[in-house]
């Protein structure tokens, strides 16, 4: 199967970082289709060989100790570079030419893979359309759209509607990698390829579902984007929500793109909206110290670093149970997990045991680091009469596994070029999922409410959000990182 990757803002971080490593590793596992080349588009002025040295010295920075260069010579000979500006119509008729003499056989898959800034998304959608760059008379032609999808409800669906009329939906891939992260599918797996997990899976005996991706970086030197996105645009749109969507989803009938995807949206459709009255009692927001003074970040900025959400998922599974969503820069550790925290039994016999949800069963998925699971449980303490203790039980999966994780975007490319959009998000699921965030980033910018906590950097957000927890006669599970 012959297929070209043209990546536009092929000079930006994202092609060095992520997509080209990417792709070597493909290469090197002998999973990248035999024919597939990779054009680089971007205004830079770049010979082919040129862009293939910059990459090569990128790319071995990335892979470190492993880099092999007879694998790269061969991943090289592949690569192109097209000079081009994505503001001129012409420049996508001359590269639509260059494609043509590049590809093997006409009838060649084309991907687009926007990894520019955002900004320029609707404009090289409208260009690869009037260049006729998207019609699928010869072979497949995908595009992949890069978050951030919009920044509100309303951009997103006018970027939607730009994309279809030159796309068919089944020809966009938008990208959420952590849908690319094994963990974050193992989710699936752990609830529908296995029977002792379903059963509890509801209203009937979870208390919570907690799910965390701290983070123990500041912001760096995305200080210029941050500040305009803040955590809610950042991480809850996307991250967050779609962990909850794998959370809380029922079986779908297939393990196909659609029913998957059909079961999302079901989800996210039953999230209750907050209203805006609802938004100061049901999230915490804070900032971290020495924010504001991060290089491109205005000196009075109210962004929020830190955001702890309450959603509850309007359904028979599970109604009247709250979703604790949460997610910090320059928290305590890294972590990202979905807790569920089960209830009490309905009577305790034993002097010591659980008696409340506090302290009873807890599920841990630790999507990263230490990719894992943790069962915690009561037993006896032997030779101690009848006291009791929480233990717990340990998955790894480097303990269980000898190959290594690999990075979300080898599966996430891997499965464009093969047309598998399973692990894409779909118009209706990006556009529900900014119907769920913008009533409460609306009120935090617009009624200030609830006010914006500073807390300092290495804790776990601000220390309302332990008493807020608290208030509901809950608790956060704050270990760091439970399993390592
Ligand atoms: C990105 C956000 O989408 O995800 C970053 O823009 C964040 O701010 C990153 O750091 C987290 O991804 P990961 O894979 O490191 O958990």
């Amino acid at each position: 199967m012959a297929a070209t990757l043209v990546i536009f803002g092929a000079s930006g971080d994202l092609t060095s970082r992520k997509l080209i490593p990417a792709l070597y590793v493909l290469l090197r596992k002998k999973r990248l289709p035999a024919e597939t080349t990779i054009v680089g588009f971007s205004r830079t002025a770049f010979s082919h060989e040129a862009w293939r040295e910059r990459l090569a010295e990128s790319t071995a920075r990335f892979i470190g100790a492993d880099f092999d260069r007879e694998t790269w010579k061969e991943l090289a000979s592949r690569i192109f570079y097209f000079s081009g500006d994505i503001e001129r119509r012409d420049d996508f008729l001359s590269l639509n030419d260059f494609l043509k003499q590049t590809e093997s056989t006409p009838s060649s898959t084309r991907i687009y893979y926007l990894a520019t800034a955002p900004r320029f998304y609707e404009t090289a959608v409208a260009h690869l359309g009037a260049a006729g760059m998207a019609v699928e008379t010869h072979g497949p032609r995908r595009i992949v759209v890069e978050k951030p999808f919009g920044v509100d409800l309303s951009s997103a669906r006018q970027l939607n509607r730009k994309l279809h009329e030159v796309f068919a939906e089944r020809q966009i891939y938008r990208i959420d990698h952590y849908l690319g992260k094994e963990t974050v599918q193992n989710l699936l797996v752990l609830r529908f390829a296995n029977t002792i997990f379903e059963p509890v899976w509801n209203r009937n005996y979870v208390d919570h579902v907690e799910i965390t991706a701290a983070e123990e970086l500041a912001v760096g030197h995305r200080g210029g984007y941050y500040d305009e996105a803040g955590v809610l645009r950042d991480m809850f749109q996307g991250h967050l929500l779609q962990l909850l969507a794998l959370a809380a989803m029922e079986p779908p009938v297939r393990y196909e793109a659609e029913p998957v995807r059909d079961e999302k949206v079901k989800v996210l459709r039953a999230v209750r909206p907050l209203r805006p009255e609802d938004v100061a009692e049901a999230t915490v927001r804070g900032q971290y110290r020495g924010y504001r003074e991060e290089p491109n970040v205005r000196p009075d900025s109210h962004t929020a670093t830190f955001a702890a959400v309450r959603l509850y998922v309007d359904n028979w599974r599970w109604q009247g149970v709250p979703f604790y969503l949460r997610s910090g820069k320059a928290m305590e550790c890294a972590t990202t997990r979905v807790v569920i925290q089960f209830r009490e039994p309905p009577s305790m016999m034993f002097e010591g045991g659980p008696r409340s949800p506090r302290d009873s069963n807890r599920l841990l998925i630790q999507i990263q680091p230490a990719e894992g699971i943790q069962v915690h449980f009561y037993t006896k303490v032997p030779d101690g009469g009848m006291r009791l203790r929480m233990t717990d039980l340990n998955f790894l999966f480097r303990e269980k596994f000898s190959s290594p994780m690999p990075e979300a975007y080898q599966r996430l490319l891997l499965d464009v070029i093969q047309g598998d959009a399973s692990l894409f998000a779909r118009s209706d699921e990006v556009e529900l999922a900014w119907s769920i965030i913008d009533p409460i980033q609306s009120t935090w910018d617009v009624a200030a409410r609830p006010p914006l906590l500073t807390y300092e950097p290495g804790m776990w957000g601000p220390a309302e959000t332990t008493l807020w927890m608290e208030r509901q006669g809950r608790s956060w599970f704050d270990t760091c990182p439970v399993l390592h």
